[in-house]
């Protein structure tokens, strides 16, 4: 299985702030946003990543994460020219993805949840269709809305749909099988002018081979689409964080665990940022201290 992280786009909801920084290298309290997403993908075990972003976003992004060894990962980098929709990750990723599965993630997507890991080391499992992530939201007209049935079947789904016919919304982690290649080179531009992530998922729903799953009261989806949600993402993390002293999103933490780095990568990057809690927090892991 391969993972894609896409993080381009304008960000234009939160201008003057995007205007000179691409949207998921903003601080969501102690780390870039980037790295909430990319957690996702290492916590579902995937080792091979594609990260996609803007040209001019490019050289940030190998800056902060380089070739994804601190992680025990490899990382490779390829360029959205313009933002023309997210199924266009599929289209830019086709040789990367060869015969294989992947899993995509929007960069500006942060989860959490108790559960993650087995949820979504079984997906990975099951290697067939596609499986998508729905989550009980308040407005769901912003999203890409789900209609789950009464054997949990996926009904229908409608990107941003005036009249959501439920509050599942479609969340930014999505699973394909290989058929996802084509179904994305098959796409037309919607009327916004985009390749849409919905038409694909719409397409495996036609095959019946579309699989939601819930993520449940446990879980949070945080948005960060404005300043003020933006902000909340940052106090939802520092206030978990501080109460519990666990990290959410530590790269490395994960990698330990996963064994993608050994003990001594581990305490190299906690000496690398020795001055902050971050940093002290490797370093506890470490040396044992950690219970995560
Ligand atoms: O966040 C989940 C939602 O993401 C889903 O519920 C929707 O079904 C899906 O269409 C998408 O909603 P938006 O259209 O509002 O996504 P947005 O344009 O805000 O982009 C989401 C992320 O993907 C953001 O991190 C930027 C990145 N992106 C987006 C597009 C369209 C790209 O890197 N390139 C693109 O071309």
């Amino acid at each position: 299985m391969k993972g894609i992280v896409l993080a381009g786009g304008a960000g234009t909801r939160l201008h003057p702030a995007t205007l000179a920084v691409n949207k998921q290298l903003l601080p969501v309290y102690d780390k870039p946003m980037i790295y909430y997403p990319l957690s996702v993908l290492l916590l579902a075990g995937i080792r091979e990543i594609l990260l996609i972003s803007s040209p001019e976003s490019m050289e940030s992004y190998r800056r902060l994460l380089g070739t994804g060894e601190a992680y025990g990962i490899e990382l490779s980098y390829a360029e959205q020219p313009r933002p023309e929709g997210i199924a266009q990750a599929f289209v830019i990723g086709r040789d990367f993805i060869g015969g294989d599965c992947a899993a995509l993630v929007l960069g500006d997507n942060i989860f959490f949840s108790a559960n993650l890991r087995e949820q979504l080391r079984a997906i990975v499992e099951r290697r067939r269709g596609a499986t998508i992530f729905a989550y009980h939201v308040d407005q769901p007209e912003r999203y890409g809305v789900v209609e789950i049935g009464s054997a949990d079947e996926v009904v229908d789904i409608v990107e941003k749909p005036k009249s959501p016919r439920s509050n599942w919304a479609v969340t930014g982690l999505y699973f394909y099988d290989n058929q996802v290649l084509d179904i994305a080179a098959g796409l037309r531009p919607s009327a916004r002018g985009e390749l849409e992530i919905t038409d694909v998922n719409k397409a495996y729903l036609a095959r019946g081979q579309l699989t939601v799953e819930r993520l449940g009261r446990g879980a949070a989806w945080l948005d960060t689409g404005t300043h003020d949600s933006l902000l909340e993402a940052g106090e939802f993390v520092r206030t978990l964080q501080r109460r519990q002293g666990l990290a959410i999103a530590c790269l490395e933490e994960i990698a330990f665990q996963n064994g993608f780095i050994d003990l001594a990568a581990l305490e190299a990057r906690g000496r690398m940022f020795e001055k902050t809690a971050y940093g002290a927090y490797l370093l506890r892991l470490a040396r044992g201290g950690g219970d995560s």
